[in-house]
């Protein structure tokens, strides 16, 4: 990293202002130079990307990493990019203690009714419902990665009976850890589902007829992962006979949501526009950057996606 032979770092962010993030990553490593795209045709050394396209790879012959600015890896994944190429998520990053507060609200709002009391008021009611209590909503978290098992770790404080599903086993104090092929185990302990797992060929279509069936009755549904997790037309089927109760939905399967989505008129579904976790600017640019220092030193990085797990 000498400025005789400077780093060249390219951003591939068409859908966002990527010069702030530029300059944050020009401070870490001054002695590199920032590239922006479209607009620039220099060849890269490391590249920055949110909403990547396979334009911007086809004339990268060199590039060492790719780092997304997010921590979902499925849209970088779906381009043709070289198997060799190291992509990097971030790692939490900030985005765990937002993923917390977004899932606390929407619990909490749907146990203590806040959602029935706000709209009760609003036309003209002015009446109590019998007492319902944490011990009586057991939460399950499909995910138990970077995001899930912090949410999971709130909501047992919170006083919630707490499970959750991963690929391999885990050991969480005061979460009853599934894996594998006890997912159908798992959901049948829930009454709360919050899914938290990475889009793969695996999880896609996850939250289904079949395995929401399993819920426990009167069951809600919490989603911050991806729209595809979800087959919506299964949820509408579950929410008309009773077996859910709500949904609250952070994703969806198009985003923005067409403006006549059942979602969006539905009662007992709350919407939100991907918002549940941010990527914040400044822990992610630091993150990276250490990253970029650490691969120029030739060490080993975390958070690199592995190809053939799909995350
Ligand atoms: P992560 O650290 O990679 O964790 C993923 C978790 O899912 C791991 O526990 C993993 O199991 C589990 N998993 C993956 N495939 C599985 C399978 N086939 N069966 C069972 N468990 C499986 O990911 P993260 O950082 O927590 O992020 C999760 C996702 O949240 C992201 O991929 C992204 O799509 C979404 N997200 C959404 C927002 C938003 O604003 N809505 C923001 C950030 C992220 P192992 O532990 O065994 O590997
Ligand atoms: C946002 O959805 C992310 O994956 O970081």
């Amino acid at each position: 990293m000498t400025t005789a032979n400077p780093l060249k770092i390219g951003f591939c962010c068409p859908t966002i202002d990527a010069q702030p993030w530029a300059d944050a990553l020009a401070h870490k490593l001054p002695s590199a130079q920032m590239h922006i795209w479209p607009g620039s045709t220099e060849s890269l050394d490391y590249a920055l990307t949110w909403s990547p396209t396979q334009e911007f790879f086809d004339a990268q012959p060199r590039l060492k990493a790719v780092f997304a600015l997010g921590a979902g890896m499925d849209s970088l994944l779906k381009l043709r990019l070289p198997e060799s190429l190291p992509l990097v998520r971030i790692e939490d990053g900030g985005m765990a203690s937002q993923m917390q507060d977004y899932v606390t609200h929407a619990l909490l709002r749907h146990v203590y009714r806040f959602d029935r009391y706000e709209q009760d008021t609003r036309t003209g009611l002015w009446q109590q419902y019998a007492e319902s209590l944490p011990e009586h909503y057991p939460v399950g978290i499909l995910g138990l990665g970077e995001l899930g098992s912090k949410i999971a770790e709130r909501v047992r404080d919170l006083g919630f009976p707490v499970c959750g599903w991963s690929r391999s086993p885990k050991v969480l104090q005061g979460i009853r850890c599934y894996s594998g092929d006890e997912l159908p185990k798992f959901l049948a302990s829930c009454r709360v589902l919050v899914c938290a797992l990475p889009l793969t060929a695996q999880t896609q279509n996850i939250l289904n007829e079949k395995n929401l069936s399993l819920l426990q009755s009167s069951a809600y549904l919490i989603n911050v992962a991806r729209g595809a997790h979800l087959v919506e037309e299964d949820l509408l089927k579950l929410l008309a006979s009773g077996h859910i109760a709500g949904a609250y939905l952070d994703v969806l399967r198009t985003e923005p949501a067409p403006v006549d989505h059942p979602f969006r008129s539905h009662p007992s579904i709350t919407l939100t526009p991907h918002i549940a976790a941010q990527t914040l600017m400044q822990p992610s640019i630091a993150q990276i950057s250490e990253k970029i220092r650490m691969l120029e030193k030739g060490q080993a990085i975390s958070g690199v996606v592995q190809r053939e797990r799909g995350y």
